[in-house]
């Protein structure tokens, strides 16, 4: 079969489009024929050699390696002891995160069945292979976190703050994977919903529920909103504090990415902060597949290129201001 592989980090010219044999099944595990396969930064941090981690969190790497956690596509053949999944299923999911060894950028792919889900009918699979780290992420930080694991970053059991009518969230980073869907999942709880984006991006977060919009590139959050009871802040950096004087006195920061706060500051404003690690989960992912064929939830979709091109993808995702998911078709 033809798959992406890298065998030494680099930028986007390192990922090549090899043939590499089709992988047997373990105990557990599902072979899928990938339709399509979702990009995430996870993919490009794995191609950089994972710089981005503190070097106490980086495991060792061993090439050549192939890229992807997220895919949807069909089940060719599944192992003995899975009963869930029979061949022809269409299926989604985001195979074994935290880890670097989904290798969903292939044409097929060995699936633990607990990390996958039946893909929603309502939506086709370039929308499917889009969501699930990025659904799974604003799920597992806004409605509900599935585990009790701590976060590897705080060493503490994320606790959702429950989102009820009338609250109102701040999504920074809104058209983003993550983002989107954050603020898709913070309205259908009821909430009103202020999406921090570039310009470009205001009739996507109108059209997906935003209530305001704010450009960052014109104007600065704190000094425009305030009285907002949670933060979901998906861009983090070194300036991730500018947030916390638009959140009202006991509420609450959610850092998707590497952010710093003063402990100080934060108990001085009365200001929770909890973070999460995303983990693969296919129950989560049935849940809510139901919201995607409900018509809750969408998949934006920023562009698509053939597995062939994901050279040019990974440089599409450099060039930054993602509106939805970048996403590799594999059979079309
Ligand atoms: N904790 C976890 O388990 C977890 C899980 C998934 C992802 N993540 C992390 O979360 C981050 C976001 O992931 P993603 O998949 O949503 O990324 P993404 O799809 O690349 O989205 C990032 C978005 O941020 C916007 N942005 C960039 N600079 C901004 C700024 N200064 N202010 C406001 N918006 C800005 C970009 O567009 P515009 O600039 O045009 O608005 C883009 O839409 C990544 O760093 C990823 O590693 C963490």
């Amino acid at each position: 079969m033809k798959a992406i592989q890298f065998h030494q980090a680099g930028g986007p010219e390192v990922l090549r489009y090899d043939e590499v044999p089709v992988p047997e099944i373990g105990p557990g595990e599902v072979l899928v024929r990938v339709y399509a396969a979702g990009i995430n930064p996870p993919d490009w941090y794995l191609r950089e050699g994972l710089k981005v981690m503190p070097a106490e969190m980086r495991p060792a790497l061993e090439y050549p390696l192939t890229p992807g956690t997220d895919m949807s596509g069909v089940v060719e053949a599944v192992a003995a002891d899975v009963t869930e999944f029979a061949a022809g299923d269409e299926v989604f999911g985001m195979l074994r995160f935290p880890g670097f060894d989904g290798r969903t950028y292939a044409e097929y792919v060995a699936a633990p069945a607990s990390d996958l889900a039946r893909k929603p009918a309502g939506i086709d699979h370039v929308q499917a292979a889009g969501a699930p780290m990025a659904v799974l992420t604003a799920w597992q930080y806004l409605v509900d976190l599935g585990h009790d694991v701590p976060s590897p970053f705080t060493g503490q059991v994320h606790q959702s703050v429950p989102i009820t009518p009338g609250m109102t969230l701040l999504v920074n980073g809104a058209a983003g994977g993550v983002g989107h869907f954050a603020v898709q999942l913070a309205k259908w709880k009821g909430a009103r919903v202020i999406a921090v984006a570039s310009g470009r991006h205001e009739q996507f977060l109108r059209k997906l529920g935003a209530d305001e919009f704010i450009d960052y590139t014109t104007t600065r959050a704190a000094d425009v909103a305030g009285d907002v009871d949670l933060v979901i802040d998906t861009v983090g950096g070194p300036d991730s504090s500018r947030f916390l004087t638009v959140l009202k006195h006991g509420g609450t920061m959610l850092p998707v990415f590497f952010a710093h706060y003063d402990p100080d500051e934060t108990a001085r404003l009365g200001i929770s902060v909890s973070n999460i690690q995303v983990r693969s989960s296919g129950s989560q992912l049935a849940e809510i597949g139901r919201l995607f064929d409900e018509g809750k939830l969408q998949v934006g979709v920023d562009s698509t290129y053939p597995l062939s091109e994901a050279r040019t993808a990974h440089t599409r995702a450099a060039q930054g201001h993602i509106q939805g998911k970048i996403v590799l078709t594999v059979v079309s």
